[in-house]
């Protein structure tokens, strides 16, 4: 069977199908499924973008692995919001988009016949990246009793000498678990042993409810000794999934291959947006972060109370804009949320739409405007 053929179907396609009906037939459709900040960019941002899209300096190729201010923009990022000391000039890499250097990265080491190991649940990119470079991914369970943190034993159990990659992903999409520094270290110490490169995607980290930062892996492991990389993204941080860009940091040598790669495939980001995203991590972040980051936290505070209310079970989360609940009863998540679309026009994400690990339980976003979030939040407390 060919790569594209092992691809497994996109499970989305049936209620995207379902959504969009919905809404032709006239249907008053709440939308608190797709993980899209609904908030603009800052104005400040796009001030600094507008400026630098009128020099014509930024009209040519890209600087492709990032420019050197972006990338020292990024170090001292990391250093004063982290932690972590890295050299910008050979552990910093530009992305166009966390998704593009995950779906890259198994091309740098995956093999016909290597396997990589992936969360069920999780973000589907780590599994199809792996298949489409000729490997075989290999899922560990995410369970709601360990917090949504693997068991370290039965990953290290899968792991085998054709093991090249763990993928974790805390913050984590799309149960909101966040890991601690003795959970990476602890993680990054059974990679090390067995020979396999640590990756987190850390697309969430910055979407901390309480303002405070996440413990990362860089803030643990050291990337210039242990095989670890990082993917960090704008996305999230700044309400700019559109923008594309983001960042990779680890070891010299895993960002060297991931540079060599790409050097194939695409020619950088857009020396504006690079500009735009230097200023982003520059001095005033903090500033910057805090408006875009506190809206979700009360967004939170309204509506899970409300769901608890109704008899949803919400799994406790300090990050992301995500809301964990359990299907009351024992409806499959697919029905269940089939269901939910038809009886109350209300359109939430079935968990195993990142797994078979996600039967069970269903995702709400909380990238919705407020009054959203409510009619959501009414329509579902009166039903199931
Ligand atoms: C877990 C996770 N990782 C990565 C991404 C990709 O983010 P981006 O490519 O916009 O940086 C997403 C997007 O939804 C995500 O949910």
């Amino acid at each position: 069977m060919g790569r594209l053929q092992k691809l497994p179907p996109y499970l989305f396609a049936a209620l995207d199908a379902a959504k969009r009906r919905a809404r032709e037939s006239g249907a008053s459709v709440i939308d608190l499924g797709i993980g899209d900040p609904d908030r603009p960019t800052p104005a400040e941002l796009i001030r600094v973008m507008t400026e630098a899209i009128a020099d014509p300096a930024c009209h040519r190729y890209p600087a492709q692995r990032g420019d050197a201010d972006l990338k020292r923009a990024i170090a001292g990022w990391l250093r004063r919001r982290h932690g972590v000391e890295v050299d910008p000039s050979t552990q910093v890499l530009v992305l166009i988009g966390s998704k593009e250097g995950l779906a890259h990265l198994p091309v740098t080491c995956v093999q016909e016949g290597d396997n990589t190991l992936v969360p069920d649940i999780g973000y589907p990119v780590y599994a199809q990246a792996t298949i489409l470079a000729g490997g075989t991914p290999r899922t560990f369970r995410l369970r709601a009793a360990n917090g949504f943190l693997p068991d370290l034993d039965e990953v290290a159990a899968l792991m085998d000498d054709r093991t090249r990659l763990l993928f974790l992903n805390y913050p984590n999409n799309p149960t909101g678990a966040t890991a601690d520094q003795g959970f990476w270290r602890r993680a990054a110490d059974l990679c090390a042993r067995r020979g396999v490169t640590l990756v987190n995607d850390a697309a969430y980290l910055e979407m901390s409810l309480d303002g405070l930062p996440q413990p990362c892996l860089l803030g643990t492991a050291d990337p210039a000794r242990e095989r670890v990389i990082e993917l960090h993204s704008l996305s999230k941080m700044f309400n700019m999934t559109g923008w594309r860009v983001a960042f990779a940091v680890g070891h010299p040598e895993l960002v060297e291959a991931l540079g060599r790669v790409k050097d194939t495939m695409d020619s950088g980001v857009f020396t504006a947006i690079q500009r735009t995203a230097a200023y982003a991590l520059g001095p005033d972040f903090d500033r910057l972060l805090a408006g875009v980051a506190e809206p979700y936290a009360a967004r939170r505070e309204k509506l899970v109370p409300r769901l608890a209310a109704a008899g949803y079970e919400v799994f406790p989360s300090r990050a992301t804009f995500y809301v964990w609940c359990r299907i009351p009863g024992n409806e499959e998540a697919a029905a269940f949320c089939q269901r939910a679309l038809s009886e109350i026009g209300v359109v939430v994400t079935p968990g195993t739409g990142f797994g078979s690990g996600g039967e069970g339980w269903f995702r709400l976003s909380l990238t919705a405007s407020e009054v959203d979030l409510e009619e959501g939040a009414r329509r579902l407390a009166g039903w199931t």
